[in-house]
Order: C-alpha cells, then sequence, then structure tokens
C-alpha cells in the first residue's frame, strides 16, 4: 500500500483470548455454518441424483450435466471439510485462488503481511481479517465450478428466516398505512415527526437483532395513540440502548429539509432486517422533507451468512409482493395484506423512478461495493476505495446497519468503552454525516459510559455479544 494506514493504539481482537467472543467463534460459530453449508449441498446433491435418475432415458444431456454438477458439489463439500479440519488445527489460511472474482490479490496481500509477523493462522490472526477471508474463501470454492460459478450458500437459509419474520412485517405494513392519512397534517407537525421519526429509526435499529422478540411495538391504530405508546414503548426500550443519539441524529435531520438531500443505506442482513430498511427509507422520503432519494449499499457476494446481495434486494421486493410468500397464517386482519401490497407497490416505484438504488446500478457502482466485501477496517476508506469516499462526502447520511459495520468503523479493536465514536473511526471522522445502528455481537463498543458498562458486567450481563 502506498498511503500510510491510520493505526489504533490498541490491538485487534483475536482468538488469542480464549474468554474473547472471538475464540468462541472459531472454536464453535464458524465450524456450525461450514457444516450447514456441507449439510445443504450434500442434501441439493441428493435431489440431482434422484433427478437424474428420472431423466436418465428422457434427456441425455440434462442427465449428463447432473451428474458433472454433482460430481463438482462433491468436490466442493471436501474441500469444506478441509477447511473445517485445518481451522481446528489452527493450521495457515492459504492464499485464495484466483477466480476470476473481486479482491483476490488484496485478501492475499493482507495475508502475506500477517506472514510476517507469525499471525496467518486461524487462531493468530485478527478476527476481522480471518472472518472476512472466510467468505471469501468460501466463495472461491463455488466459483471455480463450472456449475457453481456465483452460487449463494446461504440464499435459502435467507428466505427461510425471512418467511418466518411475516407477522411483523404485515403489522407493520398496517401502521405504514395508518400514516397516510395523517400525511399533510404530520408535515406541518415537527414534534409529531419527531416521535415517528424516533420509532423509525428503533425499528430500524432493532430490526438488526437476531432475536425478533424486542420488536413488541409498533402496533397502535391512531397516530395520537402510536404517540404515547411510541414515547412508552421508547422509555421501555431504552435501558437496552447504551448509546443513544437519536436526539442529535433528530437535531441535524431537521437541517436538511426541503434540499433534495440523499440518504445511503449501508445494508446489512437480508430478510426482515432489510425490509426495516425499506420502511425507514419510505417514511424519510414519503412522510418528510428531508430526504429525496435513497441509495442502498449490498454486497457483492455472499457475506457473513445473512447480508443483502444485489440478488437478495431484487428478490425481497418480488417476495413482498407474492401473495403466497408467508405462511397463510401469517396475518390476522385480511387488510394487512393489502396494506403490504400498497406499500411494496410504492417502493417499486420509487425504484423504477430512481429515488430508491441499489448501489450497483450507479455509474461506477460495482467498483464503488467492491470495499464492502474487503478485510479492512474503515479508517482508510478514502484512500483505499476513493470513489466510494467521494460518492459518501455528497450524502445528507449515511447509515450502517448491524454489527460487522460497527466493528469496522471501530477497526475491530480493543478500545476502552469510554472512547469516543469520533475517535475510534479514525481518519473518517468528519469525511460525511454518520449514523451507526447496531446491535450488540461483538466485543467490540465505544462510546459507552465506563459505569454503565461496569454495571452489566457486573449483573453477568452479554451486552457486548448478546445481540440485546
Ligand atoms: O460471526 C460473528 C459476527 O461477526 C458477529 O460480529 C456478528 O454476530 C455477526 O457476525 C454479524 O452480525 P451483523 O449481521 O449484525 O453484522
Ligand atoms: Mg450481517
Amino acid at each position: 500500500m502506498k498511503h500510510e494506514m491510520f493505526q489504533a493504539p490498541y490491538p485487534p481482537y483475536d482468538p488469542t483470548d480464549t474468554s474473547g467472543f472471538s475464540y468462541d467463534t472459531v472454536v464453535k460459530r464458524w465450524p456450525i455454518i461450514l457444516t450447514n453449508i456441507i449439510d445443504h449441498v450434500h442434501r441439493l446433491l441428493h435431489d440431482m441424483t434422484i433427478e437424474a435418475q428420472q431423466v436418465r432415458d428422457l434427456d441425455v444431456s440434462k442427465a449428463e450435466e447432473l451428474s458433472k454438477k454433482t460430481t463438482e458439489g462433491q468436490e466442493i463439500i471436501s474441500e469444506i471439510s478441509r477447511l473445517k479440519y485445518r481451522m481446528a488445527r489452527d493450521h495457515e489460511l492459504e492464499n485464495i485462488l484466483q477466480d476470476g472474482d473481486i479482491l483476490v490479490a488484496e485478501y492475499n496481500a493482507e495475508l502475506e503481511s500477517l506472514k510476517q509477523t507469525s499471525r496467518n493462522t486461524w487462531f493468530k490472526a485478527p478476527w476481522l481479517y480471518a472472518e472476512c477471508y472466510l467468505y471469501r474463501l468460501i466463495r472461491t470454492y463455488f466459483n471455480q465450478r463450472t456449475y457453481w460459478r456465483g452460487f449463494d450458500p446461504f440464499s435459502t437459509q435467507k428466505e427461510e428466516m425471512f418467511k418466518n419474520s411475516g407477522a411483523a412485517i404485515y403489522q407493520i405494513a398496517t401502521t405504514m398505512h395508518e400514516l397516510e392519512s395523517e400525511k399533510v397534517k404530520l408535515q406541518g407537525d415537527p414534534d409529531k415527526l419527531e416521535v415517528l421519526f424516533k420509532e423509525m429509526i428503533q425499528m430500524c435499529l432493532w430490526g438488526n437483532a437476531t432475536d425478533l422478540s424486542l420488536l413488541t411495538h409498533l402496533s397502535p391504530s391512531d397516530i395520537e395513540h402510536l404517540q404515547t405508546v411510541g414515547k412508552e414503548a421508547q422509555e421501555a426500550r431504552s435501558e437496552f440502548i447504551l448509546k443513544d443519539d437519536q436526539g442529535d441524529v433528530w437535531s441535524y435531520v431537521k437541517t436538511l429539509a426541503n434540499q433534495g438531500k440523499r440518504l445511503d443505506f449501508v445494508l446489512d442482513n437480508a430478510g426482515f432486517e432489510l425490509f426495516t430498511d425499506f420502511v425507514f427509507a419510505d417514511f424519510l422520503v414519503t412522510y418528510t422533507p428531508y430526504f429525496s432519494q435513497v441509495v442502498f449499499h449490498p454486497k457483492l457476494f455472499p457475506w457473513f451468512v445473512s447480508d443483502v446481495t444485489p440478488t437478495d434486494f431484487t428478490n425481497t421486493i418480488s417476495s413482498l409482493l407474492s401473495a403466497t410468500f408467508f405462511p397463510p397464517n401469517s396475518t390476522t386482519s385480511p387488510d394487512s395484506a393489502a396494506h403490504l401490497q400498497q406499500m411494496v407497490t410504492r417502493w417499486k416505484s420509487y425504484i423504477d423512478k430512481g429515488i430508491f438504488t441499489l448501489a450497483t446500478d450507479i455509474t461506477n457502482g460495482q467498483k464503488m461495493s467492491e470495499f464492502w466485501n474487503g478485510p479492512w477496517p474503515y479508517w482508510n476508506m478514502n484512500e483505499l476505495a476513493p470513489e466510494l469516499g467521494q460518492w459518501l462526502s455528497g450524502s445528507g447520511l449515511v447509515i450502517f446497519k448491524g454489527d460487522l459495520n460497527y466493528r469496522k468503523l471501530a477497526g475491530d479493536v480493543k478500545w476502552p468503552v469510554s472512547t469516543p465514536f469520533p475517535t475510534a473511526i479514525g481518519p473518517l471522522a468528519g469525511s460525511f454525516p454518520l449514523l451507526s445502528l447496531r446491535t450488540n455481537k461483538a466485543d467490540v463498543a465505544v462510546g459507552i459510559d465506563e459505569k454503565v458498562a461496569e454495571n452489566l458486567d457486573n449483573k453477568g450481563e452479554k451486552w457486548r455479544v448478546s445481540g440485546r
């Protein structure tokens, strides 16, 4: 690298600390993720074998294709099994093979520099690097094969999870429908708008929780009711929010009225979380004068199991518009289905008109998006991904969703908890207006009162990693 990279005054989290969450991840979580991929491919191979038998006499070339795909699938399974073996024994991370896809040279260059300090094994590498590398490595197993190139091993899992969130989705659709009749009143009433803004922001935040049981609000049937319930619900949940800048965000956003500003969403997970991102974006564009367009930034290849890829983004709209996607018992009110239809039809029209845009559809968008699948902290975004840095510098607000984005913002290093957030994001501070909405699923945490952290620790709360 030509540029001088930012050095944090603290070391990164890595699994050499056996009491940390990263150790747990290498020992337990990654093997489970890998085993799930193996099981999934196994099941697909089983189905293919049956299909091949069925078409054997009818369609010879189809049968042959299935047989070749099965052989390739078996190769993929053995590579993943080998990886599990090597990982458990703290073997070296191997160079990523050139598969014609993005970031091979970049991952290998970082790996080479870890080798210089003997940190190129599964238990010694910085957790952030190793985990990003893992998803790039999995990508190459599929990419090297003719019939599996570009395959997303997590797509079925993402879709199943999404199907399970029908109840909350219908409920939110009805709440949004009720805003419709209040639209004019709302725009002239900043106090009501503020309450709603905070409701929306919290819905979008908790959309990142692994456990959706925290999403118990957003049910009231009129706006007055929503206001009180909103406030009460916010108070009830406030003890779960350890760093709360909602007031500051609102003060800032209020200054943006009628300037045609753009909102950028650096997406995290597909399914329910993406749905809440859409709702928040829709609220801001449809009901407030603060933003007139939204750009959504996806990942270019399957990432941390559930992150949004361009395919997920497109499928989300069609799934939501399909009358049969959610199980029939998801909604108790027949009106909700109509409300959902109405809302998502609006989103689709926003996409058609370029009010909502996927970053990869912008000129240079593909190049600009590569950075999100890289192994680096975001500190040196302006040097490492100048197109992206420049794009974001023109944004009215950049919302970073989720835990991994937060880890990368703060470099996944062992900052003392009371470190101010702007300090932790290093040279990125001041580059653009930034809001991070994250539920804690990893050790890194900043901007928190030391006493608050100490109290939680004393109570034995796993507050850094529980997602609550
Ligand atoms: O594998 C662990 C992890 O990196 C944690 O940081 C977090 O639990 C998860 O992956 C990603 O979470 P999110 O989808 O919120 O970024
Ligand atoms: Mg994620």
